[in-house]
């Protein structure tokens, strides 16, 4: 009949109680009519989640409702990718973009790794190809290069080391040369080599999020909100970063609005990330510029529900390629934070 709710998308007194819990985390940020029609699919993930002895790892720019949600392990790109090391599960359901499960894969060759949407990808993994790394290597003999974890696994495979926002100085420093290739994210790049004395040579790739931020637009702000705290993450161009008062990865954003706890909040990043930790800091008051990653939004409660349901949207990554991708990742878990 059309317009009849789905039996199994009904809010009933029983869904209600399972997802309490759920509810109280998240009552700060979403509204209470928009509940009921997320508990339903929160109620059936949590059961599926069981029956497929599964585990959710969520991105820090996941909605309020999966992070707080569904979510078994939140974090950053690195947190996630150490924290798939760690899991004891048949199976992986990664909340975030196509480069976070195939990392997710690549350390875990045994498990079945599900992205809910094959369409959330990432303007950064998009701008560099296996061959360009090898043409950079032929341009510079010797060098060594440093991979952002925002890339393909045959990018991956073609690398020394891979990195995230929150260790790429210390990945850099730590290979003890005088030059190192840092691919792809220009900006990152120039955050690192605003730190070192190690010549950084860079790509032109960009996060399409973080690339629209500017240096006017957090002066603005500035301007217009008394004591504001600006954290802002790496991926920014660098006239936003000489304006913020705390530069970091999503966990590192999110610790430090968690420590310092200031009255006021810039966080000059994807949309979700103040959401989800806004849910946690009601003393807290976000100011909210929206930058939305259209490929992180590809991820919904539905399609996560669809994908256990179905055991659909398997990632895979030829053996071959993980091999060589795993060094790469595995020697950057080994430098750690
Ligand atoms: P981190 O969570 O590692 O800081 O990465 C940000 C990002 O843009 C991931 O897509
Ligand atoms: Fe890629 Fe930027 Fe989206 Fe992260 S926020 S997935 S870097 S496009």
């Amino acid at each position: 009949m059309a317009g009849a709710i789905a039996r199994d998308q009904l809010f009933t007194p029983e869904i209600a109680l399972s997802t309490e819990a759920a509810w109280q985390r998240v009552k700060r940020v979403i509204p209470p009519f928009e509940w009921p029609l997320f508990a339903p699919d929160i109620d059936a993930i949590q059961r599926l989640k069981r029956e497929r002895n599964a585990v959710v790892l969520a991105h820090n720019y996941q909605t309020p409702e999966i992070f707080h949600g569904v979510a078994d392990i939140v974090g950053d790109s690195l947190a996630l990718a150490r924290e798939a090391t760690r899991v004891d599960a048949d199976v992986i359901v990664l909340c975030g973009v196509h480069f976070m499960a195939e990392t997710a894969k690549i350390l875990n060759p045994d498990k079945t790794v599900l992205l809910p949407d094959a369409g959330a990808g990432c303007s950064l993994a998009d701008s560099i190809t296996a061959a360009d790394i090898r043409l950079m290597r032929q341009r510079y003999p010797g060098v060594p290069v440093v991979t952002y974890v925002n890339t393909s696994a045959e990018v991956k495979a073609e690398s020394d080391v891979c990195c995230t926002s929150g260790n790429a100085l210390k990945v850099v420093e730590s290979l003890g040369t005088d030059r190192v290739i840092f691919l792809p994210d220009e900006y990152l790049a120039s955050w690192v080599a605003s730190q070192t004395d190690i010549q950084v040579i860079k790509w032109q790739g960009h996060c399409e999020v973080h690339e629209r931020f500017t240096g006017a637009e957090v002066r603005r702000y500035r301007e217009q909100t008394a004591g504001l705290v600006v954290i802002a993450h790496p991926e920014c161009p660098p006239d936003v970063l000489a304006e913020a008062d705390f530069v970091g990865s999503t966990a590192q954003m999110a610790d430090y609005a968690k420590a310092k706890k200031p009255p006021r909040v810039l966080l000059l990043t994807e949309c979700s990330m103040s959401d989800n930790v806004a849910a946690e800091l009601p003393e807290v008051e976000f100011v909210r510029p929206c930058n939305l990653c259209p490929h992180m939004k590809q991820i919904t409660l539905p399609k996560i529900r669809r994908s256990l349901e179905a055991m659909s949207g398997e990632v895979l990554v030829d053996p071959a390629v993980a091999a060589r991708a795993r060094r790469a990742v595995e020697r950057m878990l080994e430098i750690g934070r």
